[in-house]
């Protein structure tokens, strides 16, 4: 699987995809991470990439023909499953949507800056507009970096055995059940003797139980889709 980016702060990709479990999928060719650096593609020699907007009003916006003609670029040489706008005002991600975007071949995903886009660029390329919650952030750059992150772990062999998916939080509707690791005590603080019973079938309804309670209290609206 291959994600090509567009950014105008390349560097705050970094550290999130040369290190752990990206890293790792990278390494076994599992998938290629592309940033594209939309100063590249800017009119003029100082980097001009963004203008007033028109109408007025505070913030600058990502001008439409650096954008235009980047994406031109990459389209020459792939097709893409999705042309990916990532902004405050798109549709809310969830694991139903990285879900789905794991089974993808390429994707262009395009980071928003400022006050965002020429809303042209949206009409003519944008086939998925994603926010990755209800506030607002400086930039597309953080949120790729989440989204990226999701749909990666969800590639075949990417996560070993011991790390599956299938278990995740969300996975199935649910929110996780408390884990524990060694010691068994803690300072006083035990863990539940259940998990020390060695008995599958209780330690499975156990966690099930505990995900039902954790998912009604903390996110019913789970269990009502
Ligand atoms: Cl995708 N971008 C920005 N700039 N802010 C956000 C977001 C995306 N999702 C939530 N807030």
């Amino acid at each position: 699987m291959r994600f090509d980016i567009i950014s105008v702060s390349p560097e705050l990709l970094e550290s999130p995809f040369n290190h752990s479990i990206v890293q790792r999928a990278k390494s076994k060719n599992l998938v290629e991470i592309n940033v594209i650096n939309l100063r590249d593609y800017s009119l003029n020699r100082y980097g001009k990439i963004d203008d007033y907007q028109y109408g007025g009003g505070a913030g600058m916006v990502l001008m439409p023909e650096p954008l235009y003609n980047c994406i031109t670029d990459l389209q020459k040489v792939r097709d893409y499953d999705e042309v990916i706008y990532l902004t405050p005002d798109g549709d809310k991600y969830n694991q139903q949507t990285a879900n789905k975007l794991s089974l993808s071949e390429n994707l262009l995903i395009i980071c928003g800056h400022y006050k965002g886009i020429d809303e042209r660029i949206r009409e003519m390329f944008v086939t998925k507009e994603i926010s990755i919650g209800d506030y607002v952030l400086t930039g597309g750059e953080i949120a790729a970096a989440a989204v990226v992150d999701s749909i990666v772990r969800l590639i075949p062999d990417v996560l070993g055995d011991m790390e599956s998916a299938l278990t995740d939080s969300f996975q199935d509707q649910l929110l996780a059940p408390p884990v524990y690791t060694r010691p068994d005590d803690f300072k006083g603080h035990k863990v539940p003797e259940v998990l020390l019973s060695g008995h599958d079938e209780n330690i499975s309804k156990w966690r099930l139980e505990q995900s039902l309670k954790k998912t009604k209290e903390r996110r019913p609206d789970l269990l009502d889709d």
